[in-house]
């Protein structure tokens, strides 16, 4: 992941932080991921969950990995590192009727001061990652049942590359991508298996057209003067569904990971 860093002078004269997300995009999300509509790994998730069991959703977002689960779950506790995201998912959960709990805080930092739970899902969350293996180990220890993970096939950014290229003349890195993260795993003694599919859940986005064009032009460590540029150089990327406007990256598999927990390791 390392590889990932930007130049420390792109970053320096970047107006606002590249990082992060717009609470806005995972609300969208995680409106659209409903009981009705469970993806593989929702059902993967499901499978292993008892009736009124609990589950852990590290890198909560706003709730769209686990949500979903309600009302089988008697108890959702979200992690997150963002204070935002946290607020958004208890708002999520509480427009759902679901009991939730919120533990704000890095994975695996936050481990400690987090419940163990039957169930722990973490989706679109490894690439953020520095170090895999402590925070694999770290999700697996908070399992009683089984660990299930969603990830893209490929960095979730990695289909910017021609604007990076575009606007910095900067060459972007291919790996890892999530044959590493399973291979990760897998070495760490977890008998993982993995499902890929295109998913067919809409991926959420923003009501206006400017927000998800500024959100792509931050990224790129972009004055906002260059707004225009930017969308420009979108193209047909940049699309409204009929609900919101979001940026259309190339059709990518969705890797489903998931590994029952070792009798000797769950409580
Ligand atoms: C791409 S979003 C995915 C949100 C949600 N899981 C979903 O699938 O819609 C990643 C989320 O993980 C959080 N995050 C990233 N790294 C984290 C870490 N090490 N510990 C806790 N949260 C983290 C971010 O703040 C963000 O809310």
């Amino acid at each position: 992941m390392r590889e990932w860093a930007l130049p420390d002078a792109i970053l320096a004269a970047a107006p606002e932080q590249p990082w992060g997300f717009p609470p806005e995009l995972f609300r969208s999300r995680a409106e659209l991921a409903t009981p009705g509509e469970l993806t593989f790994a929702n059902r993967r998730a499901r499978d292993a969950l008892p009736a009124g069991g609990t589950v852990l959703d590290v890198g909560v977002g706003a709730g769209a990995a686990s949500l979903p689960l309600h009302p089988r779950s008697s108890l959702i506790t979200g992690v997150d590192s963002s204070a935002d995201q946290l607020s958004e998912f208890a708002r999520q959960a509480k427009r759902r009727g679901a009991t939730a709990r919120t533990v704000e805080g890095g994975w695996p930092e936050a481990a400690a001061r987090t419940p163990i739970a039957d169930v722990v899902v973490c989706n679109h969350v490894a690439y953020n990652v520095a170090d895999l293996a402590p925070f694999v180990v770290a999700l697996t220890a908070h399992a009683r049942r089984r660990v299930v993970m969603e990830v893209t096939k490929r960095h979730p950014t990695a289909w910017m590359a021609d604007l990076w290229w575009r606007f910095h003349t900067l060459e972007r890195p291919l790996r890892p991508d999530a044959d590493d993260v399973v291979s990760v795993i897998r070495t760490l003694g977890f008998a993982a298996r993995r499902h890929a599919e295109i998913s067919r859940r809409r991926a959420g986005g923003f009501e206006h057209r400017e927000d998800a064009v500024a959100w792509i032009r931050r990224r790129l460590c972009l004055q906002p003067g260059r707004d225009a540029e930017v969308a420009e150089a979108l193209g047909e990327r940049l699309v409204h569904d009929g609900a919101f406007w979001s940026v259309k990256p190339p059709i990518e598999p969705v890797i489903t990971v998931w590994w029952d927990v070792p009798p000797e390791i769950a409580e």
